[in-house]
């Protein structure tokens, strides 16, 4: 069965990014630009499945009103366009401006067609806009980067400023060698080689989608570190795509980890649980942050899906949708660097009053407890579970025909999220799935964040220490919410549903 919306129906994500009518994947371009986040993405004008790639366009004020616009750089006879990165050239380093117009500068990958010269290889080149990223012209000489390889793609550029120098960094992969490679320029257009990272960490699929910057240390400027995220594909925790990070130190040359884990142990799903992913869930993934966001703030987007079977899900005349947008911050845990995700517009909803209702604490006591809490598909659910002697505590989220189960095993520190139920599943065998992420309990307690969407379920544990993101693809609304505990007694301290009316998509 495939679920068709159209621009309003009630069962297109609310809280989430979808473009009107095509098949779109890794979100591109992220930049902040007078007063407009931009979000490129890959997309195929002419279909619901990957092909045809070119870079697809909206704006948003706020990050979570979105405008779809018209494709912004369409493939060619030549080239397909895979992902990549912007920056806004203010000084004009790249000569592409003119006196008025300061140019946005787009770094994407050219995957060159069969009938191309450069066939079989894939390198960097340049378009740019000179309206604010309404309009963009590919530069006559590209590419602009060659290594003559057939895996050399996805670009993020960004301004690099050291104690007596400044220049662009990008940071892009050899994708099959699990390498992150870094060159630097002066004008965006000829670029020098710096060094490169990897393999290292996970390396079960080959690496895509890299990014690279700075953060305070527990909100200390004094303390900068770099993190560097890379994504991965398959090889993820819970099966297929899925983003990985590091953190450590960039001298503006080399990006040194202080994070790599030794690869010492004898059981492969063990050795995965040690390294720091960016999400636990098995639909998040080609996350890349925003250049010049305000403030300083860095705010990333996924792709909320999974190479497994992202060209299957059941949805038209869509297929494909982005994560909320998610700011990171790096803290200290367990002695180590640790990032920290949370949504980046938190529980604003600046259209009308959210509808809210508070529940607890309720005792659970080897039973089940409904609550009406008139869901309606879409929405942010804050709980607190205390977890007593229970040897399992959890909740169902359910609608007619469909359940999705969330739970704790304190005695395993593990959170997990049973999506077995949730009809459609059927779509592809890899799809139904119980997934887990280590969440160990805080004074007994479990806090966490849901954000429930038509298509998906973001979970936010301990305020973005760990998060847990799943494509879901009910029929109808999920409307219902049961706790339960097994094997002992729990308590829900508290439980607080909002409604959303947040609209997307210009809605
Ligand atoms: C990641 C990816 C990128 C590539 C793009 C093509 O999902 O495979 O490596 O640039 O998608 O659409």
């Amino acid at each position: 069965m495939t679920i068709t919306t159209d621009k309003r129906s009630t069962l297109r994500p609310a809280l989430h990014f979808t473009a009107e009518k095509m098949w779109i994947n890794d979100p591109n371009g992220l930049i902040h630009h007078n007063g407009q986040y931009h979000l490129f993405y890959q997309a195929n004008p002419y279909g619901t499945t990957w092909g045809n790639m070119s870079w697809g366009h909206a704006t948003s004020p706020d990050l979570h009103n979105w405008t779809e616009h018209p494709i912004a750089i369409p493939c060619d006879d030549e080239e397909e366009i895979y992902s990549g990165s912007i920056v806004f050239d203010d000084t004009n380093s790249s000569g592409l401006g003119d006196n008025d117009a300061k140019p946005l500068i787009a770094i994407y990958t050219s995957a060159y067609k069969p009938s191309s010269k450069r066939s079989g290889t894939q390198a960097q080149s340049l378009a740019y806009s000179l309206d604010d990223g309404t309009t963009w012209k590919k530069y006559t000489n590209n590419p602009i980067l060659t290594r003559h390889s057939a895996h050399f793609r996805d670009p993020k550029v960004f301004r690099y400023t050291g104690t007596d120098d400044t220049y662009w960094v990008m940071v892009a992969v050899e994708a099959e060698q699990r390498e992150v490679v870094i060159y630097k320029s002066e004008d965006l257009k000829h670029w020098e080689y710096l060094s490169n990272f990897g393999p290292a960490n996970a390396t079960g699929g080959v690496w895509e989608c890299p990014d690279l910057f700075p953060l305070p240390m527990d909100g200390d400027p004094g303390r900068m570190k770099w993190v560097l995220t890379v994504n991965l594909n398959p090889g993820g925790p819970n099966g297929g795509s899925a983003g990985q990070y590091f953190v450590g130190h960039f001298d503006g040359v080399t990006f040194t980890s202080e994070t790599t884990e030794a690869d010492d142990s004898t059981d492969p799903g063990q050795q995965l649980q040690r390294y720091d992913w960016l999400d636990w869930g098995r639909d998040y993934y080609a996350a890349v942050s925003f250049n010049d966001a305000p403030d300083k703030r860095r705010i990333m987007i996924a792709w909320m899906n999974n190479w497994d079977y992202a060209e299957a899900v059941p949805t038209a005349p869509w297929r494909g949708q982005m994560s909320l947008p998610r700011e990171v911050t790096l803290a200290t845990r367990n002695g180590r660097p640790h990032l920290i995700q949370r949504p980046a517009v938190s529980d604003l909803n600046p259209a009308s009053e959210p509808s809210a209702a508070k529940e607890g604490p309720i005792v659970l006591d080897s039973s089940e407890c409904q609550l009406r809490a008139g869901l309606q598909g879409a929405g942010i659910i804050d709980i607190v579970l205390h977890i007593q002697d229970s040897g399992e505590v959890g909740f169902r989220i359910q609608g007619p025909g469909s359940e999705i189960r969330i739970g704790v095993r304190p005695a395993e520190g593990i959170l997990f999220l049973d999506r077995t139920a949730a009809r459609n599943t059927n779509f592809h065998p890899t799809f139904p799935s119980i997934d887990r992420a280590p969440a160990p309990t805080k004074d007994g307690r479990l806090q966490m964040r849901v954000y429930l969407d038509h298509n998906s379920i973001e979970l936010f544990i301990h305020d973005g220490e760990i998060t847990l993101t799943d494509a879901i693809f009910p029929d109808s609304p999920l409307t219902s919410l049961t706790f339960y505990a097994l094997d002992g007694s729990a308590t829900v301290d508290s439980c607080i549903t909002t409604d959303t009316t947040w609209g997307t998509n210009g809605t």
